[in-house]
């Protein structure tokens, strides 16, 4: 099994094991990674989800869909890179993958 990286604001790490068919926000949720609130329950409907995915691992979460794009405009920080952990499934090929988490959800 997989690992995938979630890195707080402050630096701090924090691993979460991927399980297939789970969305990033799913697995960072019942792994305690701190910072995904997930206020909505993975709707794309609260932003409280974003993350900032490493630029080498763009190109394998797949792309954005015009709700995520939208609500992304909503959120504090977004950058290039930002996304909606909920809108991603991971999967086998996200091993070692890292994410970063907005100053926002400290
Ligand atoms: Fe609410 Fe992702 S959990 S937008």
């Amino acid at each position: 099994m997989g690992k995938v990286t979630f890195i707080s604001h402050d630096g701090e790490s924090h691993e979460a094991p991927i399980e297939e068919g789970q969305s990033l926000m799913q697995i960072a949720t019942s792994n305690g990674v701190p910072g995904i609130d997930a206020d909505c329950g993975g709707e794309c409907a609260c932003g409280t989800c974003h993350v900032i995915v490493d630029s080498d691992w763009v190109s394998q979460v797949g792309k954005k869909s015009e709700d995520e794009e939208e609500m992304l405009d909503l959120t504090p920080e977004r950058q290039p890179n930002s996304r909606l952990s909920c809108q991603i499934k991971v999967s086998a090929e996200m091993d070692g993958m890292t994410v970063h988490l907005p100053e926002f959800q400290m």
